[in-house]
This record gives structure tokens, C-alpha cells and sequence, in this order.
């Protein structure tokens, strides 16, 4: 039907909007100034997802080892309906939606429900948001698919202007792929917070997120044998050469990922392989990096019960419902918005 994801735009039944608390290029600016000008550096890992950086993903998502994508799909295969009967939802509303393809199952659930469906897809790659939507009106004939580009909190500051099905209740909410997981304590807790601010009573959210299990099958999953990995994290350099004229030479660094467990968490660096200058036009900086200095690029943290429940309560969510994977590892959460 649509030869390519422009042509989505042009129907009625899909609409994409750019929607940001600040501008995207000034908050890079900000953040790589905040993070990378002095050692220990590091950046939030928003930044990997240009167009090629979310086709890494993607392709992370089919190697063997990455685990997390298809314990989830299997979970959500199995109980989307039941999730959707629970939620009592009319309209899904997505955070970090990605290539939405686990979420069709939760669309099929949905428009057996309901005679118009309604998806708002929220994610910072405008590429992936339109590609996806393609997809899905292809297979799903009466959705309406609105999509929100920009920052997790720009979107849920924005989700009231999405005017029509989503303005009736109950909503869910979905917040999958153990996203919440590249977040520390504070972040995750004000994130679930602005959430909970955001669902009215009869909402509920749906969270996807990653256990503890033992250390050489998480390690595998971030070390895949094909480099998917390891491309993707690079990746990262391309993207500040691009956004910020620097001159980072990716075979510089080296990809690494270990669990770390006190802390609960895969981290990924990346490792200068030798003592290297690195030049920035914007903002104006030259970068003295040392041999086997580590760059942090992200966190991926495995949660423990204690730490999950832990987390809602300050975030004033509470559990309705549960799935998980066989030893725990890997669990979808259905919580309703308690008192603050
Ligand atoms: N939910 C999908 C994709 C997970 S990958 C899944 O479970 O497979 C994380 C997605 O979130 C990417 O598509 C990335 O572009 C998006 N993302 C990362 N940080 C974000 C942020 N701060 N705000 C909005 N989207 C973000
Ligand atoms: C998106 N996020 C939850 C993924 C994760 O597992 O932390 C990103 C990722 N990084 C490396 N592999 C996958």
C-alpha cells in the first residue's frame, strides 16, 4: 500500500509530530558538556538511536544471545489478551516504541476489542516511528496511528493535544523492552513518577523489565559473537562526528560490556585503545583520552524484586497484575496509579 514511509503522512489515518521540552541539538550540547569533557565521561544513551543506530537495535533484537526481546514477545504472545481485558484499555499509548513489533501482538488484542483502535507511538527516531506506522496500517485496517517524536517526557507532556480516541479512557500505557532499565534510581523514579501523573484513575501501565539471571548468559546477550553490539555502541561516535563536527575515530575504541553486579547492571564502554586527542567544533573542546580509558555509554540494569517494588512505591504505582518467564527471567508488570 505505502512504497515508502512518507507516504504515511499523506493518510488521515497516520500523523507524526516532533515534540520536545528543549530543543534536541541544545540538549546534546548540554549533555556532552555535563559528560564528556572531563574523565570519568559518559552519556545517556538516547543518543545512539540516529536511523542507523535504531536498525542496530533492531538487529540486536534477532541475534541468538539477546534474550529480552523474545522472552518478552513469548509473554506477550501468550497474555496480550488477557492484558488488554484487564486494562480495560481502548487506546495504547507507547514509550520508546521503536520498531513497535512486539506491540502488534497488544494491537491485535486491542482491535479484536474495539471497532477503531487507537496507537500513539512515541520514540526519538523519527524513522523508526514512520516505518513502523507504515507497517502497522498495512496490517491493521481501522487503526489510527499518531506518532510523537521526541523525548519520553515531551511525550507524555504532549499526550493530551493527541485528540480523538485517546481522550476517552481507560488508556494503557506501555513502557516496554526493559527501557527503564538505562536509567538510574532517581531518573527511573521521576520518570514512573511522570507517568503516574499522567494516567488518570482508569489508565493502567503495562512495564516490561529485565531480571537477575546468571552472569554469562547476560553477558553473552551484550557481547553478541556477531559484533551487532558492539556496531551499535560505536555507532554512538558517528553520531556525536555528525551532530557535533568531532573527529572520533571509531576504530579507537574498543566495545565493552561486563555485569557488573554489585551495582545490578550491564554497563557498556567505550575503551580508547590509545592515548588519543579527539576535536569538537560544537561545542569547541579537544579531548585528551588516555589508553583504556572508559567512555560510559549506557546502563542496563537486571532487576531484582526488591529493587522493582522499591521503585513503584516511590513512583506511587501499584500491582495489578504480573507474567513473567520461566526463572524469572524476564517480567511484564500491569499497575494502576495509587495514591500519591
Ligand atoms: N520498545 C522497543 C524498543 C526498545 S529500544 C523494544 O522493546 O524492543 C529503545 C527505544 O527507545 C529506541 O527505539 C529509542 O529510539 C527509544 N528511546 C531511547 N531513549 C529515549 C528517550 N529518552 N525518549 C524517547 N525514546 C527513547
Ligand atoms: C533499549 N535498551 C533496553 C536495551 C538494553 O538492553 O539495555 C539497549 C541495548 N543496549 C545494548 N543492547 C541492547
Amino acid at each position: 500500500m505505502f512504497a515508502d514511509p512518507s507516504a504515511a503522512r499523506m493518510t488521515p489515518r497516520y500523523s507524526r509530530r516532533v515534540v520536545e521540552e528543549r530543543d534536541a541539538h541544545a540538549e546534546l550540547l548540554a549533555d556532552f558538556r555535563a559528560g564528556m569533557l572531563e574523565p570519568p565521561r559518559s552519556l545517556p544513551p538516547k543518543y545512539f538511536y540516529d536511523a542507523r543506530g535504531s536498525q542496530l537495535f533492531d538487529a540486536i533484537c534477532d541475534t541468538p544471545e539477546y534474550y529480552p526481546t523474545r522472552l518478552e514477545a513469548e509473554l506477550l504472545e501468550h497474555h496480550a489478551g488477557a492484558i488488554m481485558e484487564a486494562s480495560g484499555a481502548r487506546t495504547l499509548f507507547e514509550l520508546g516504541s521503536g520498531t513497535s513489533r512486539k506491540t502488534e501482538y497488544l494491537l491485535e488484542a486491542l482491535a479484536a476489542r474495539v471497532a477503531q483502535p487507537h496507537y500513539v507511538a512515541n520514540d526519538v527516531c523519527g524513522e523508526i516511528l514512520d516505518e513502523a506506522g507504515v507497517r502497522l496500517l498495512q496490517r491493521f485496517e481501522q487503526l489510527q496511528v499518531d506518532s510523537l517524536c521526541g523525548d519520553y517526557t515531551a511525550a507524555l507532556a504532549h499526550l493530551g493535544e493527541v485528540s480523538g480516541a485517546l481522550a476517552d479512557g481507560p488508556r494503557l500505557f506501555a513502557f516496554l523492552g526493559s527501557s527503564l532499565g538505562n536509567f538510574e534510581d532517581a531518573e527511573a523514579g521521576d520518570l514512573l513518577r511522570r507517568i503516574r501523573e499522567t494516567m488518570k484513575p482508569e489508565d493502567r501501565l503495562l512495564l516490561g523489565l529485565d531480571r537477575i539471571k546468571p552472569r554469562p548468559v547476560l553477558e553473552a546477550a551484550y557481547n553478541d559473537a556477531a559484533g551487532v553490539t558492539a556496531a551499535f555502541n560505536l555507532n554512538l561516535l558517528a553520531v556525536l562526528n555528525t551532530e557535533l563536527g568531532a573527529d572520533f575515530d571509531p576504530e579507537g575504541f574498543e566495545h565493552r560490556a561486563p555485569f557488573v553486579e554489585d551495582q545490578s547492571r550491564i554497563e557498556m564502554h567505550l575503551v580508547s585503545r590509545r592515548d588519543q586527542v579527539v576535536h569538537v567544533s560544537e561545542p569547541e573542546a579537544r579531548l585528551e583520552i588516555a589508553e583504556d580509558e572508559a567512555i560510559r555509554t549506557e546502563i542496563s540494569r537486571k532487576f531484582s524484586r526488591a529493587a522493582i517494588d522499591r521503585l513503584l512505591a516511590i513512583a506511587g504505582l501499584e500491582h495489578e497484575s504480573e507474567w513473567s518467564a520461566p526463572e524469572d527471567w524476564y517480567s511484564l508488570f500491569l499497575l494502576r496509579p495509587g495514591v500519591a
